[in-house]
């Protein structure tokens, strides 16, 4: 799938130049964006989206819901609408789903098939073909779904699988073994095609989009504390109608310019409409911790998410340690906040990182090798990486270093042109073509800002 202005295959470098300087959006919240396709498609009437990310990844989505029965369409202008089948009303498709790079794609559509009582092939990228579904498939068994997969002998689930939705699905109260969203959003996807209520109880509270926007389509959704979290129930079988919903930037995406402007003297950067939901805000109070220029204007609530602008202007940093209870609301910005780190004075600990090991790439290694290469002392321990900063510019690559492999991981890609522009010598990452599955026209916005980055 090609996206406008895509990133061409081959190796992509990162100078250190001039500072950054500019006032900026980024595009669209990706879990957001996924959502809003995705309960467009189950409610019944129309529903309109603006400001939807329209990165391979969303692409994804949109199609998958369109082979499903969904009518998915968009203006000249970028905005979209779905005509929706109400629940139940999805129909068998013709073909395989191929996911791509998408995990959550992929693992909230098996909720939303889970109740759906015919057979989907799914499949995905050699990244996605290795992240492990048996998350999602352990508990939508248990609803009644069955599946036929890749590595079920070792107890994976992977991709290519067949889901079986069933037609008499039994409500669950399911305790997430792992502080995920996508395997709380799944099971409440599934939990809206059972009868009875369906409960999610999670220890560490996670992204809560889908608890905010089913509210918004009608549906029921009650939080109530428990001794060790919460339990999110959502009461099955409602219908659900088309809304209006605002996607704002992506926090995660805005988290690359912003970065950058902190490394880069001189420069100062704001990125405007950017959400600002607690669970997802953890980077911005690590880097204050740090001693970054962060700050916040315009604080307003758009559709039920908080938004405001935020602009970063080039400060000194310090480590600290970043605790584990801290990782969901932050858990996509641990790459570039070791970049980051890398030029902070002290160690930066970021503890209980497991989950970094089963996304887009195992970020825990790629971040290792990635900031090693360019000089940065590095330590993974157990599920705790430190970094070792020095108080000053990192290396970069010395010439003649091979480039910075990336393994299909947009993050990845990004974090290390970050560090290119930063560093004392420039960076080179294998393959920035993922960018383009959460942040389309990232390299024409860094080089707005003033930022040196060239494909070759
Ligand atoms: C997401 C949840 C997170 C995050 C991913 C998007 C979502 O994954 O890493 O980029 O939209 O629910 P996990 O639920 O696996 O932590």
């Amino acid at each position: 799938m090609t996206v406008t202005g895509a990133i061409p295959p081959g190796p992509v470098t990162a100078r250190p130049g001039k500072a950054l300087a500019g006032d900026i959006t980024v595009p669209g919240d990706k879990s957001i964006s996924h959502r809003a396709l995705m309960f467009g498609a189950l409610a019944v009437g129309e529903t309109v989206i603006h400001g939807l990310l329209e990165g391979e990844d969303v692409h994804r989505t949109a199609a998958a819901m369109r082979a499903l029965g969904a009518e998915v369409t968009r203006d000249k202008d970028g905005t979209w609408h779905v005509r929706g089948r109400g629940i139940g009303g999805l129909s068998e498709p013709a073909d395989v789903l191929d996911m791509g790079n998408s995990g959550t794609s992929a693992r909230l559509l098996l909720g939303i098939l889970a109740t759906a009582p015919f057979t989907t092939f799914l499949t995905g990228d050699a990244s996605l073909r290795r992240r492990p579904m048996a998350r999602v498939a352990t508990p939508l068994e248990r609803i009644g779904a069955r599946f036929l997969a890749r590595g079920a002998a070792d107890g994976k689930l992977l991709l290519p699988l067949a889901i079986t939705g069933t037609a008499d699905p039994l409500p669950i109260s399911y305790t997430l073994p792992v502080a995920s969203a996508q395997v709380k959003s799944a099971i409440l996807l599934a939990g809206l095609g059972t009868p009875g209520e369906t409960t999610v109880i999670e220890k560490a509270p996670t992204r809560d989009h889908t608890e905010l926007m089913l509210r918004h389509f009608g549906a029921t959704v009650t939080v109530a504390k428990t001794p060790d979290g919460s339990a999110i129930t959502v009461v099955g079988q409602p219908e659900l109608s088309g809304r209006s919903v605002q996607v704002p930037a992506d926090p995660s995406s805005a988290a690359f310019p912003l970065v950058a402007a902190l490394l880069i003297p001189g420069s100062r950067v704001t990125v405007s409409n950017v959400g600002l939901n607690p669970r997802r805000a953890g980077l911005y109070d690590t880097l204050r911790e740090m001693g970054a220029d962060v700050t916040i204007s315009r604080p307003r609530t758009e559709a039920g998410e908080p938004v405001g602008d935020i602009t970063a202007a080039a400060s000194e940093l310090k480590g600290v340690e970043v605790p584990p209870e801290r990782a969901p609301s932050m858990i996509d910005e641990y790459p570039i906040l070791a970049v980051a780190a890398s030029f902070a004075r002290g160690d930066t600990k970021m503890r209980g990182l497991g989950e970094l090991r089963v996304k887009e790439s195992d970020r825990l290694s790629a971040i290792a090798t990635g900031l090693k290469a360019c000089g940065v002392e590095v330590l993974v321990d157990g599920d705790d990486l430190i970094v070792r900063g020095k108080g000053a510019r990192a290396a970069g690559l010395s010439a003649g270093v091979a480039p910075i492999p990336t393994h299909l991981d947009h993050r990845i890609a990004m974090s290390f042109l970050v560090m290119g522009l930063a560093a004392q010598n420039a960076t080179v990452v294998d393959d920035a073509t993922p960018i383009d599955t959460s942040f389309p026209g990232f390299l024409a916005l860094m080089r707005g800002l003033g930022a040196d980055i060239a494909t070759s």
